[in-house]
């Protein structure tokens, strides 16, 4: 494959100059060395890094396997997860799915509905989604590393029982593949109590860089995508990453720099900005990772996300005038799947004939540019990683290249990159005032 995705920092120049990205060089070497030597903090979780060269065939067809037998008895599946759990396989099914796939009807669609539960507590939401599954054909994946959460165990403890009513004990047995940790946890010990299809999730890879093992896998087979294209996306990436050593080249190493930079001249928010609604989970996928990576000991860029254009008619306004504290990342994908045209129109009521004759994507691109203009003069530093499109094989670049940035990234903070300590806070009290 000739284009890979790449960084474009054109437009932090205003606020940052090259000398400041240089000295920077040696830091990045040291967290690069803590990082493949293993001498780092949170060590422990580095199984990520080496994940897609490593995968085994075996592995792989196995996931495969599964999949596919859940894809031919299911007009829908329901993965159940949170966290890391889900964001990124959602981040990738929605990434790659056809924006009409919400018909219901099996028959106009190759591959069953992913349907998503256990990443909330919604009474609604969960009475909704059962009533809808009543008469309908599906399946679950639940996935949990740990095996304890509360919200997807909340979930399967319904959908299974849901399950069995609809099907009885055995066919459910053969409707429920389950994604958990290799010895601990409550969902292993249900699962192997239960004989369902087990995947193991490695002790060594924790949430958030999970996507490319069953965690994510598994879900994404199961909606009909190619992972093979994603792995070996994500491979040329590390590959890539592993080999490229000059700062200047290695878009991890500089995006990592460049936030690192910014944030240190007060630059406390970062904004994910996609033109393309089919990313919006995507964002999600980031927004996790770098929150839950970087925000600890007082410290972090607090990652948010907009979707262009509909979020320029909301968020526009607070980007180009409000506190001087944001910088901005655009994704950008250069070619689009589909194409359309505007038609020229005799009457020219809607005065935009101006327009007949641009595809769609022309005129979204201009959006994207003038707003970075836009925003370069309001103060907002601004990075764009271009992808030549969106498919399977740049995914996998897109999730490997974030992942090592955001390693790095936590490094340069000096903050352990792999650990959540803060998310037990709410639980604590969560359980206390349940009576646990
Ligand atoms: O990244 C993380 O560690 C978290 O987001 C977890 O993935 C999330 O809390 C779900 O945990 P588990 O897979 O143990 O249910």
């Amino acid at each position: 494959m000739a284009n890979h995705i790449n960084l474009d920092y054109s437009g932090s120049l205003n606020f940052l100059t090259e000398a400041e990205i240089s000295s920077y060089s040696q830091k990045v070497s040291n967290s690069n060395a803590l990082l493949y030597s293993g001498k780092g903090k949170g060590s422990d979780f580095l199984g990520w890094l080496d994940l897609p060269a490593s995968t085994a065939k075996e592995a792989i067809n196995k996931i495969k396997n599964a999949a596919e037998k859940l894809k031919e008895k299911s007009k829908f599946i329901v993965v159940i997860g949170i966290g890391g759990s889900y964001l990124g396989a959602r981040a990738v099914i929605d990434a790659l799915s056809d924006n009409m796939n919400f018909s219901l009807k099996k028959k106009e669609r190759e591959n069953p509905l992913i349907l998503y539960a256990g990443q909330n507590i919604s009474e609604d939401y969960l009475a909704d989604m059962l009533k809808f599954l009543e008469n309908r054909d599906y399946s679950l994946i639940v996935i949990s590393k740990s095996g304890t959460t509360t919200e997807p165990a909340l979930a399967f403890r319904l959908f299974k029982k849901h399950l069995i009513y609809k099907y009885g004990k055995n066919e459910a047995k053969e409707r429920i593949l389950s994604v958990t940790g290799k010895e601990k946890g409550a969902l292993k010990k249900l699962s192997d109590a239960e004989g369902y299809e087990t995947f193991a999730i490695p002790d060594d890879i924790g949430g958030r860089f999970s996507v490319l093992t069953p965690v994510g896998l598994l879900p994404i087979a199961a909606a009909g995508i190619n992972i093979d294209e994603i792995l070996e996306g994500a491979k040329y990436m590390q590959n890539f990453l592993l080999s490229e050593k000059s700062l200047d080249k290695n878009s991890a190493d500089l995006y990592a720099v460049l936030r690192n930079l910014l944030y240190s001249k007060g630059k406390m928010i970062e904004i994910l900005a996609n033109y393309n609604p089919s990313l919006n989970y995507f964002t999600e996928w980031w927004k996790q990772l770098y929150g839950e990576s970087e925000g600890k000991e007082g410290k972090g860029i607090f990652p948010v996300g907009v979707n262009n254009t509909t979020d320029l008619h909301s968020m526009g306004q607070m980007i180009q005038e409000g506190t001087r504290n944001i910088f901005e990342t655009v994704i950008w994908i250069e070619k689009t799947k589909k194409e359309v045209e505007v038609p020229y129109d005799d009457s020219n009521l809607d005065e935009i004939n101006y327009l007949a004759g641009k595809r769609i994507n022309e005129i979204n691109e201009k959006a994207m540019l003038g707003t970075v203009m836009a925003h370069i003069e309001g103060g907002v530093p601004n990075l764009r990683i271009n992808i030549p499109e969106l498919n399977g094989y740049y995914l996998g670049e897109m999730i490997y290249f974030f992942e090592k940035a955001c390693a790095v990234s936590g490094y340069l903070l000096d903050v352990n990159p792999f650990n959540q300590p803060g998310v037990e806070a709410y639980k604590k009290n969560m359980f206390q005032l349940l009576g646990k």
